[in-house]
């Protein structure tokens, strides 16, 4: 072993952080400051474990973290090493002079623009995405339409009416969404979508009902327009619809899977938010953000196509079924809305990406959208049992109480642990990306956890849940 690392490594039991914790302190400035360079072979955790006299399984769970940080790599019947990916340049470029940028800062930043989102809510795995095809459908829209992709095209301000005619379709097909294909506007990403209903529908001090807990990207786009925020409880089956409405207010759901429960909406209660809407004037905005990702059953259909008032918007996305970036949202209007949006969605942006929004026609009528859909709910089926199979093992204190479909989960502490709030401190200034139910809250005091998991492949999940079990021993 390199003795330049074991004499880096400072250890001590009476600090208040855990062993595992310090050491990987300590090995990660180790390969900061060269100590070990890339490409460098670690010790094995055994022989480790014996010099530090710690237990193995202490540096056991700090290797696995260095590893999902990317410090470290793992080569085949070899071993640990230090990630090459860390070039000797980097490393020597960062520290060879005083007050340099530490690279450490260097690779946090790195490690967010391009790594794994570990354990964050409703991530999809883009290394799943097929590029090449989608590739294939870029060349082909540019070819077939040449020059006028590129340019302004003031009168697409909804988007493309090829992508708007095949969501229609899709729509109809997959989620009983009932619309001409000109009631659909195409935003960038269905946040643009909430920000624009924001301004067009709200005003300071009219209501906006929100589940509680719900999703912060409502909460914001109400909040910033100085909506009233009104809270309204969930229970095990979604949101408890209120008695009544404010005039001319707007109520946010997430039927289909609430966010981020996970609780489905029974039919009885979307009618009963359907009959609220006429006589207080208000409009209800149904954010149908996963339901491509069901593992057990089909999702229920659509709200918007329960409806006969008129009053129910209804927004999707690219994000989750494609990749985020791409920045691909849609919203279904009601007729008395198209022109108000256009003219809002205009003044934003007088158009999105038109060669995506083609791309993306192209790549849903040729099939390949499908095909991808089909392959990730299997995936991510497979993931979600591999999660929970794990958290049996481990025996985590949490129960999963909605598990069958979504793209993350959320967990109930099932011991008095809920109340330890340095527990919950540990948890949220983690790495790991798992997120406190308390986060998404108003009034709302269940506590419990969400967890995303379907961007980790089978053996990142194990290794991330073995720290998050560390984290709460
Ligand atoms: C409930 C909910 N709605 C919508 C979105 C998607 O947002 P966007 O289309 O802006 O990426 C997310 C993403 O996390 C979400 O969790």
């Amino acid at each position: 072993m390199p003795r330049k690392l074991l004499s880096a490594i400072i250890l001590s039991r009476a600090k208040r952080a855990p062993l595992q914790q310090q050491l990987v302190a300590s090995l990660k400035e180790a390969v900061r400051k060269g100590q070990v360079l890339p490409g460098e072979a670690f010790p094995s955790s055994r022989a480790l474990a014996q010099d530090l006299k710690i237990s193995r399984n202490t540096v056991l769970i700090a290797y696995d973290q260095l590893l999902g940080e990317g410090y470290l790599e793992s080569r085949p019947r070899s071993g640990l090493f230090v990630s090459t990916a860390l070039t000797k340049q980097a490393l020597a470029g960062k520290y060879s002079s005083p007050g340099a940028q530490p690279v450490g800062l260097a690779l946090t930043k790195q490690s967010r623009l391009v790594g794994p989102p570990r354990f964050r809510p409703c991530q999809p795995d883009v290394g799943l995405f097929p590029l090449a095809a989608w590739n294939r459908s870029r060349n082909r829209v540019l070819k077939a339409q040449g020059m006028s992709l590129l340019h302004y095209q003031p009168n697409h301000t909804l988007g493309v009416p090829v992508l708007r005619r095949a969501l229609a379709e899709y729509l109809r097909d997959s989620r009983g969404v009932r619309c001409h294909w000109e009631q659909i506007a195409i935003t960038n990403g269905s946040q643009q979508a909430l920000y624009l209903l924001s301004r067009l529908l709200l005003a300071p001090g009219i209501s906006a009902y929100l589940e509680d807990p719900g999703y912060l990207g409502a909460r914001l786009a109400f909040r910033y327009v100085g909506a009233k925020i009104a809270p309204v409880p969930v229970d095990r089956d979604g949101i408890v619809p209120p008695t009544t409405l404010a005039p001319r207010s707007v109520i946010y759901v997430t039927p289909s899977r609430q966010f981020p429960t996970g609780a489905s909406l029974p039919v009885a209660r979307r009618l009963a938010l359907i009959e609220l809407l006429k006589p207080s004037h208000s409009w209800l905005i149904e954010d149908d953000y996963d339901s491509e990702f069901r593992y057990t059953s089909a999702p229920l259909p659509s709200l918007q196509g329960l409806d006969s008032t008129g009053r129910v918007i209804y927004t999707g996305t690219m994000s989750k079924v494609l990749f985020p970036s791409l920045r691909i949202g849609y919203v279904v209007l009601p007729e008395s809305l198209v022109e108000k949006f256009s003219q809002a969605r205009g003044v934003v942006d007088e158009q999105g990406s038109l060669i995506d929004q083609a791309a993306l026609a192209d790549f849903i009528s040729n099939g390949t959208f499908h095909r991808h859909i089909r392959r990730c709910r299997k995936v991510y089926a497979a993931r979600q049992k591999t999660f929970l199979e794990a958290a049996t093992d481990l025996r985590l204190p949490l129960e999963f109480p909605y598990p069958g479909g979504g793209m993350s989960l959320m967990g109930l502490w099932t011991r008095s642990i809920a109340t330890d709030a340095k527990l919950r401190q540990r948890i949220a200034e983690s790495e790991l990306g798992v997120t406190l139910l308390s986060r998404y809250s108003l009034n709302a005091t269940r506590r419990g956890l969400v967890f995303g998991y379907t961007a980790l492949d089978h053996n990142a999940i194990r290794t991330a849940l073995r720290q998050f079990a560390a984290l709460c021993a």
